[in-house]
């Protein structure tokens, strides 16, 4: 066998088998080679075993000095463009006011909305790489970006074009979703709304391949879980993933509605109960959960244990967002989910690879397996479980993003 690449000298080198989702206790499985070598050519995994057994030839040998290696963590869930910021909020938060109220006053959301709306498309690129590479740095290679702060069509796509030359420009996987975030204010304006997205922003996106699916903030104070049905329908329609902003304040049916359309994932679940545990744990449905936002908003914990002993599929992101989580650590996210949402070190390792990857409906990313893209971290110790243990520093030393390493 004849690598462009070889890694050698890695303590343990920790993986998921196969591709995700998994579910329950699958989540704990994991692969753990001791005195590893990888061997890359082409931009991708070409053998993974016991340094040992290692019989081929490679262009160069990289020496990792007896570290752990990890696949290259998958963000499923950010908002990283953006203009302004949300610190009135966020003092007012403190304060006491509740974030449902700021948004229900023309603040919150609708702030970061004016916000972008007066940012340009080249001023919403430089705004937005450097949280891209802050969280790439912190061991994301596959980073999913949300429009939903551009309200008015032209304005959504923009926020996909940017999302597009961030793609362009970056060594890191993006994954484009167009978010259906807020409603405008009355009856009329909001049936109107939901025809030009359905009827415009939708096939647009869809034509352009600006997205690969339609998220829907389903709650109290934005979309009821019917408008999104329709919403839903025309993205289904032209090829597009299904996701949900959902549960993450109230019950309002967005939960049900994901499981019945088979969405990809159902996101937040704050305020999700035991019988919607036992719905999600019986489908094939990743449950993607955000403990950034329990930190920053102080909301109950989604139930990410109760999830995974149901044998539901749980995935952890960061929802990088200047409102309710301003996290830009993939890492962290995974550490927080550990102590707020009470993953174990393995199921939180599952929970951003391979569960991560299902909620992007992609196979091929999450995992450090012959054929695979050759995504990976080398952390800065030789035990991987200080991925998740470390907190206010970065436990990762080095990204490697198709056999290459960043520097980001
Ligand atoms: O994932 N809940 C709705 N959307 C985002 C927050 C966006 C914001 O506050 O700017 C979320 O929490
Ligand atoms: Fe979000």
């Amino acid at each position: 066998m004849k690598a462009d690449l070889l890694l050698r000298g890695i303590s343990h080198l920790v993986t998921a088998e196969g591709p995700g989702p998994k579910h329950g206790p699958a989540m704990r499985e994991l692969k753990v080679i001791e005195g590893a070598a990888l061997a890359v050519s082409d931009g991708n995994v070409l053998w993974v075993g016991p340094e040992s057994e290692w019989s081929g030839s490679a262009g160069e040998i990289v020496d990792v000095g007896h570290r752990a290696v990890v696949p290259g963590l998958i963000d499923p869930h950010t908002h990283a463009v953006w203009a302004g910021d949300r610190l009135a909020d966020f003092d007012a938060r403190i304060s006491g006011v509740p974030y449902e109220k700021i948004l229900a006053a023309g603040g919150g959301i609708w702030s970061t909305i004016r916000a972008t709306a007066g940012a340009s498309k080249d001023e919403l690129v430089a705004l937005a790489k450097p949280r891209i590479d802050a969280l790439v740095r912190s061991g994301a290679t596959t980073v999913e970006v949300k429009s939903g702060y551009g309200f008015a069509s032209d304005k959504e796509l923009a926020m996909l074009e940017v999302i597009r030359c961030l793609s362009d420009a970056m060594p890191a996987r993006l994954v484009a979703t167009l978010l259906i975030h807020v409603p405008p204010k009355t009856a009329s304006d909001r049936a109107a709304y939901v025809s030009d997205v359905c009827q415009t922003l939708i096939p647009e996106a869809a034509h352009r391949k600006l997205a690969s699916a339609v998220d829907v903030f389903v709650e109290k104070e934005a979309w009821s879980a019917a408008e999104a049905e329709t919403i839903f329908a025309s993205a289904r329609e032209h090829g597009l993933g299904i996701k949900l902003h959902t549960e993450q304040f109230n019950r309002v049916g967005g939960l049900e509605l994901g499981l019945r359309l088979g969405a990809l994932s159902v996101d937040h679940l704050e305020a999700c109960d035991p019988e919607q545990v036992a719905a999600l744990a019986g489908s094939s449905t990743v449950a993607t959960i955000l403990p950034g936002v329990t930190l920053h908003l102080g909301l109950p914990a989604a139930p990410g244990r109760a999830l995974i002993d149901a044998g539901a599929a749980v995935a952890v992101g960061t929802d990088l967002n200047p409102g309710s989580s301003p996290v830009f650590s993939a890492s962290t996210a995974l550490g927080l989910a550990v102590r707020l949402n009470g993953l174990t070190a393995s199921e939180a390792l599952v929970a951003g690879t391979v569960n991560a990857a299902a909620a992007l409906g992609l196979s091929d990313a999450g995992r450090i397996e012959s054929g695979m893209p050759a995504d990976f971290l080398v952390l800065r110790g030789p035990d991987w479980r200080e991925l998740v243990y470390t907190l206010g520093a970065n436990p990762v030393r080095e990204v490697w993003i198709r056999g290459k390493k960043v520097d980001a």
